[in-house]
């Protein structure tokens, strides 16, 4: 089947990029014409592990090419993802604009049937929304829509093999034909029959993924409720961190023993400055307006919201009481990315904690294994480093704000000897307290005990 995608960030790249890797003919169109200039030589616009290899191979097949126009891309395919931003406004509710553009472009160049599949994020009723856009503006020739929902699931930073070994297809149709064409598009993953470049030579077994077959309301609120949850959860092991630190408990264990029961599971739990990102954050802003639009007071996911908020406060206060005075200290920062193995910032707590630092003085020199580039467009008077060791020379403090596994495995001695004060502040809980304290390290972190000097080193 011919496919297209319009919007060629995180979810339509790969998006385009496994679907025609796994045989179909793929059109991917951005209305952005220097990405589409680069994608057409070859080059990504963003950081996402095995990405290229996937791009590299389909378009070496000739299944996979690049277009600033979008108008071709709806002309010759069969169905069509909508894959552009959705958003916050500043009411926390979806700014749809991108839709809305999208819908007046295929509208305006279809001339036969299209069926039309929401893949962004949207709050429930878009669907409709949609279908009433398409016949408006494609009234004049005559164009034939269907409309579809198909929220995505991936995850940055491994989101080329979320989207090989999906736990669940969800589809939101309204009609017979639009659940056959999607699954025929999703028969290569529901069968296994594709290439997949992450688990090279062989993906190991594993049971395949649901088909979900919803409404359309169904699908777009089953993406809301999803990213929801997650933030519920992280909200509820911060607050349960912040317990521990008044009480004398320890948030790994207390977390470690609750995600053993299956009922709880054992993801999402990990306490430190929050979440962020680009859809945690504005999906549960988008969901909280929906819901009270429609008169529903989803008081729960507003605490979520606050508890998530104020972590950098939290976090913020913590330098400020080991620093004692900020203004004019050198604050070495590590991590800048809203999580690891991508190089997005977008709503990430690193750059908020850098910008409440700025704004009280503080000199800093931060660094990313992968997001400095993209940092250097939001952050300014900050030096930028490569070199985490050359982070921490000097330095009165180090902060930890992003989960890399380049981090953990420094070499945490010289560290020690590179900095002016051996302050470091965890905030991702990411480094062992007792090890820290062994080394020298005036240590903290989130929910987890202080050690005081002589610290008695706990096996695992
Ligand atoms: N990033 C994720 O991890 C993730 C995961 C699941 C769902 N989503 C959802 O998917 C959607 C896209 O997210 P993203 O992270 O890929 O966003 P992104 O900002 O990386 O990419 C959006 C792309 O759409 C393009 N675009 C905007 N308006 C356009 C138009 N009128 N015509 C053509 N292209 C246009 C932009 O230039 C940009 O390249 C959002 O709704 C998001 O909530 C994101």
């Amino acid at each position: 089947m011919r496919l297209a995608v319009v919007g060629c960030g995180y979810v339509g790249l790969v998006t385009g990029s496994c679907l025609a890797e796994a045989g179909h003919e793929v059109i991917a169109t951005d209305v952005d014409s220097a990405r589409i200039g680069m994608l057409n030589v070859g080059r990504l616009p963003i950081y996402e592990p095995g990405l290229d290899r996937v791009m590299e191979s389909a378009s070496a097949a000739g299944r996979l090419r690049f277009t600033s126009d979008c108008a071709e891309a709806a002309r010759v395919a069969d169905a069509i993802f909508i894959c552009v931003g959705t958003p916050p406004l500043d009411s926390g509710e979806a700014d749809l604009s991108a839709i809305d553009n999208v819908a007046r472009q295929i509208a305006s160049a279809a001339r036969s049937a299209k069926l039309v599949i929401e893949k962004s994020t949207v709050p429930a009723q878009t669907g409709e929304q949609l279908r009433h856009a398409l016949q408006i503006y494609g009234r004049s020739n005559g164009a034939a829509f269907r409309v579809a929902s198909n929220p995505e699931f991936l995850r940055e930073g491994t989101a080329v093999g979320d989207f090989f070994h999906p736990d669940r297809i969800v589809v939101g149709v309204e009609d017979p034909e639009s659940e056959r064409q999607l699954r025929e598009i999703y028969q290569p993953f529901l069968e296994g029959r594709f290439h997949c470049p992450v688990h090279e030579p062989k993906c190991p077994p594993a049971p395949g993924p649901v088909f979900l077959v919803t409404t359309i309301a169904s699908a777009e609120l089953i993406k809301h409720a999803s990213n929801s949850f997650l933030g519920l959860k992280i909200s509820y092991a911060n607050v349960i961190a912040d317990l521990c630190e008044r009480l004398g408990g320890n948030v790994e264990e207390v977390t470690r023993a609750m995600g053993l029961d299956p009922r709880i599971g054992p993801h999402f739990l990990n306490a430190g400055l929050g979440f962020g990102g680009f859809c945690l954050p504005k999906d549960i802003q988008a969901f909280i307006r929906l819901a009270g639009k429609h008169g529903v007071d989803f008081g729960l996911l507003k605490e979520v919201e606050a508890v998530n908020k104020h972590r950098i406060e939290q976090f913020v206060e913590k330098v400020r009481r080991a620093l004692w005075v900020v203004k004019e200290k050198t604050v070495g920062v590590l991590g800048l990315a809203f999580k690891p193995n991508t190089d997005d910032i977008r709503f990430a707590p690193a750059i908020d904690v850098v910008r409440r630092l700025i704004a009280e003085g503080a000199r800093l020199r931060v660094s990313d294994p992968v997001a400095i580039e993209r940092a250097r467009s939001v952050l300014k008077g900050v030096e930028f480093v490569e070199d985490a060791y050359h982070v921490a020379r000097g330095a009165d403090a180090l902060l930890l704000l992003t989960e890399w596994r380049e981090y953990r495995e420094l070499d945490w001695k010289r560290i020690h000897r590179e900095m002016g004060r051996p302050l470091l502040l965890d905030g991702r809980n990411i480094l062992a307290p007792a090890k820290m304290k062994e080394l020298g390290f005036e240590y903290h972190s989130f929910g987890r005990p202080e050690l005081s000097a002589n610290p008695v080193l706990v096996s695992s």
